[in-house]
């Protein structure tokens, strides 16, 4: 049987944040910004972000904020799985509360997963479970013709297939005649910022309540 008991916010301590990130970082901007005087002041902290990628903008972000940063590229080790080890002790080692995925674009081994210390959210811009798996979530809606999409925050565990954990919270945006994938994208990533700051922020604050798959939130 599935154990959920890691997703559970354990006390009411500031707590420390791990994002993860390969590239823009525009979800962790909105979550860094949260930090300082938004949604998450009081709540959360982020204390390290952790790129697979070397010199993305998204660690400039984070520099930016006085936050660490942590490059662990595939390069570095010997093999995939080595390099997913070291981010889960660099997670161990910075003493991390939740680790958010955002833009993070590899999947973890779930014998990686199963070694974090941490509860692991991620956000993916479709409603899942459509259009999960890959990094074309917003072209793949747009060529199939769906009139709604939209952008889901879930868990990551490790016995849930690829963007197959629990959910925690979504928003739909109705799809337009004249989209294109620019267009649609910027849509849906105004509606991912909001939304995966309030998914942390229930987090933080205790009031996500998690039963099988079923996620509840207390907003
Ligand atoms: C977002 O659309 C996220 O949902 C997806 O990749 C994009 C990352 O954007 N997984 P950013 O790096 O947060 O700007």
């Amino acid at each position: 049987m599935q154990d959920n008991s890691k997703l559970k916010t354990q006390n009411s301590k500031l707590k420390k944040l791990a994002v993860l990130v390969s590239g823009r970082g525009s979800n962790l901007q909105a979550l860094l910004a949260a930090c300082a005087g938004g949604e998450l002041a009081g709540l959360a902290t982020v204390t390290l972000v952790i790129s697979n990628h070397p010199d993305v903008p998204a660690q400039a972000r984070a520099e930016e904020a006085g936050v660490p940063t942590l490059t662990i590229a595939r390069a570095g080790y010997a093999s995939k799985l080595a390099q997913q080890q070291a981010i889960a002790t660099a997670l161990r080692e910075a003493g991390v509360d939740l680790v958010v995925t955002a833009g993070f674009d590899r999947i973890f081994d779930p014998a990686v997963l199963r070694e974090f210390s941490a509860p692991v959210m991620n956000i993916h811009p479709s409603l899942l479970p459509a259009f999960g798996g890959g990094l074309h979530a917003i072209g793949d809606a747009l060529a199939y013709g769906v009139k709604l999409t939209g952008c889901t925050v879930h868990f990551i565990t490790a016995d849930d297939a690829v963007d197959g954990g629990p959910i925690i919270a979504q928003a739909a945006v109705p799809v337009r005649d004249d989209d294109n994938e620019a267009t649609l994208a910027a849509r849906v990533l105004a509606e991912e910022h909001r939304l995966l700051v309030q998914a942390v922020a229930c987090w933080c604050a205790g009031r996500i309540r998690v039963d099988g798959r079923r996620v509840l939130l207390q907003i």
